[in-house]
């Protein structure tokens, strides 16, 4: 068994050795739309490795491609879907923000202001900022993603 600490919710998980970071993750019922299915090409499932980072399987190809267009992206950056939990010492950053995958969720919050950041779900881009009214005109916004996601579902 190896252990994982996970900030700034300050949890940790015990998981097998070789267990993908993501599955640890939902075992913990933390809520991840893994918009493509874990197959590593969103952002959905995007974490910062802030210590440890050699303890995790290297990055795959495939997780290079995607981590490119990812705003904000840098090298702590990984998908908790793509790498698998070897070592001990591993610190995960959960970023902060909500992924959405269609306006129809966020339609009740018309007129309010935003509680937290909502991010595109493939290139982690901020769709609506912490503290913005959420408006008609914002959800638009969410057109043009829900075809990207339609695009993206039918790679993977
Ligand atoms: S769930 Fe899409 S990249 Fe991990």
């Amino acid at each position: 068994m190896k252990h994982v600490e996970l900030t700034p919710v300050g949890n940790r998980m015990e998981v097998a050795t070789g267990t993908r970071l993501l599955d640890g993750l939902l075992a913990l019922k933390f809520e991840l739309d893994m918009a493509c299915g874990g197959k590593g090409l969103c952002a959905t499932c995007h974490v910062r490795v802030r210590q440890g980072e050699d303890e995790l399987s290297p990055r795959t190809p495939r997780e290079e491609r995607t981590l490119k267009f990812l705003a904000g992206a840098d090298d702590s950056s990984r998908l908790a879907c793509q790498c698998h939990v070897l070592g001990e010492g591993i610190v995960v950053e959960l970023p902060e923000g909500v992924y959405v995958q269609s306006a129809e969720k966020l339609i009740g919050l018309i007129g309010e202001r935003a509680e937290v950041d909502y991010l595109h779900p493939i290139t982690g881009k901020i769709l609506i900022g912490k503290s913005k009214i959420v408006t008609r005109t914002l959800l638009q916004l969410f057109v043009t993603m829900s075809e990207e996601l339609r695009v993206l579902r039918e790679q993977a």
